[in-house]
């Protein structure tokens, strides 16, 4: 569903499937091809949703905080950045948005997949009235799809570990269900990249995608 000049594509994945190495080549091969790129992430974008970030995780809250804090910090980047950059026509490329909320605090933390819902459509709701019953998404959503024990074990060389970082196995297990479970319920707004290949040929899939889309007019060489 396109429904604004700019493209927007989010990348989700769970920690350590290596989505931020290639968001930024990706914004580079963009960028050489005449887009204007803003680069983005959540939770943050925004101050507001920066200080949000930092309590999301830093503190200790309830899941259905967590929820909350995500949704509030989503809200003010959306108003602030996603949909002003998507009106000038830019290539908005935000790591992580609302699917990571159904996977870490649905899929995660257990919390009703319904409620999550409730809140998605208040948040992402158009204000648009004749677009009154539809919800604001990226164009696309790039998956790193990978098997929660190779996360872990790349994460294990990583720096020191957030609150999400630090939870078990069986909770990326469930992560990772949620995702699968988003991606399900919207097969056509996903692009699946098998994250267990070689960066290199992760790095190939997803411009062989964008490509397919029209949205990069070459491969391009990787940056990777
Ligand atoms: P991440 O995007 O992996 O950034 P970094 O590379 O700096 O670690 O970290 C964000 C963390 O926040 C990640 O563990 C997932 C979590 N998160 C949620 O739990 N809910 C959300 O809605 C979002 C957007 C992220």
């Amino acid at each position: 569903m396109v429904m604004n000049k700019g493209i927007w594509i989010s990348f989700e994945g769970i920690d350590g499937a290596g989505k931020s190495t290639h968001i930024e080549g990706l914004a580079s091969a963009f960028k050489s091809q005449g887009r204007s790129v803003t680069l983005t992430r959540e939770p943050g974008g925004t101050a507001l949703a920066e200080s949000l970030r930092t309590l999301l995780l830093n503190e200790a809250m309830d899941p259905l905080t967590e929820s909350l804090m995500a949704f509030a910090a989503r809200r003010d980047h959306l108003n602030q950045v996603i949909v002003p950059s998507l009106a000038k026509g830019e290539t908005v490329l935000c790591d992580r948005f609302t699917d990571a909320t159904f996977a870490y605090q649905g899929g995660g933390r257990g919390v009703p997949w319904e409620i999550l819902k409730t809140l998605e459509s208040m948040v992402q709701g158009s204000s648009e009235p004749s677009q009154a019953s539809s919800i604001r998404q990226p164009d696309l959503t790039i998956w790193f799809d990978l098997a929660p024990e190779i996360a872990a074990s790349r994460l294990a060389d990583a720096r020191a570990p957030d609150r999400f970082e630090s939870q078990p196995l069986d909770f990326f297990t469930r992560v990772q269900a949620g995702y699968a479970r988003r991606r399900d319920e919207d097969p056509s707004r996903f692009l699946t990249i098998d994250a267990s290949q070689s960066k290199h040929q992760v790095w190939q899939q997803l411009t062989r995608g964008l490509v397919s889309k029209g949205w990069l007019s070459i491969v391009t060489p990787s940056s990777v």
